[in-house]
């Protein structure tokens, strides 16, 4: 009885831990949150989050031909300064790699034989 009284309070400052920590996240830290934690993401992390939050990236997408466009944008008209080729290509496979093109997200349209009746069209005949 003692014991689980003792193991349940354990339990709860173990679960503390990470709540705490989470508290004490750096701005860096919590700007580049929501990157996917895949090979390069802290370069992206350390070069793109400066001027705005990851979100901006993460809600893009683009094959590696597009993400180079939005970096040659801003390098041309926001800033962003040169990378290197070799960073610039470890950015680029991790960017078109984790947020690739995407297939259209919008649907076809129905068919005309599938679409709701008009009552306007019907009056009008
Ligand atoms: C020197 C500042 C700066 C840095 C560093 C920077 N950006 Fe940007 N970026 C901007 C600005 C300014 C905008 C426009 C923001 C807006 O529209 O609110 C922008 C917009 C974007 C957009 C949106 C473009 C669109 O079509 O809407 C993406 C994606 C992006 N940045 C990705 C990146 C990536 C990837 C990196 C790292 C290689 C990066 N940014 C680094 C300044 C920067």
């Amino acid at each position: 009885m003692f014991d689980r009284v003792k193991l349940s309070s354990l339990a709860a400052a173990a679960l503390a831990i990470p709540l705490l920590l989470d508290s004490s996240l750096t701005v860096a830290q919590q700007a580049s949150a929501e990157l996917v934690r895949e090979q390069g993401w802290q370069l992206v992390r350390d070069n793109c989050t400066e001027c705005h939050s990851s979100q901006i990236i993460v809600q893009n997408s683009g094959n590696r031909e597009v993400w180079k466009s939005r970096i040659e944008w801003m390098q041309a008209s926001q800033g962003l300064g040169e990378l290197g080729a070799e960073l610039e290509d470890s950015i680029l496979d991790y960017l078109a790699t984790n947020y690739g093109q995407k297939a259209s997200s919008r649907r076809q349209a129905l068919a005309p034989h599938l679409m709701p009746d008009n009552p306007s069209a019907a009056t009008e005949q």
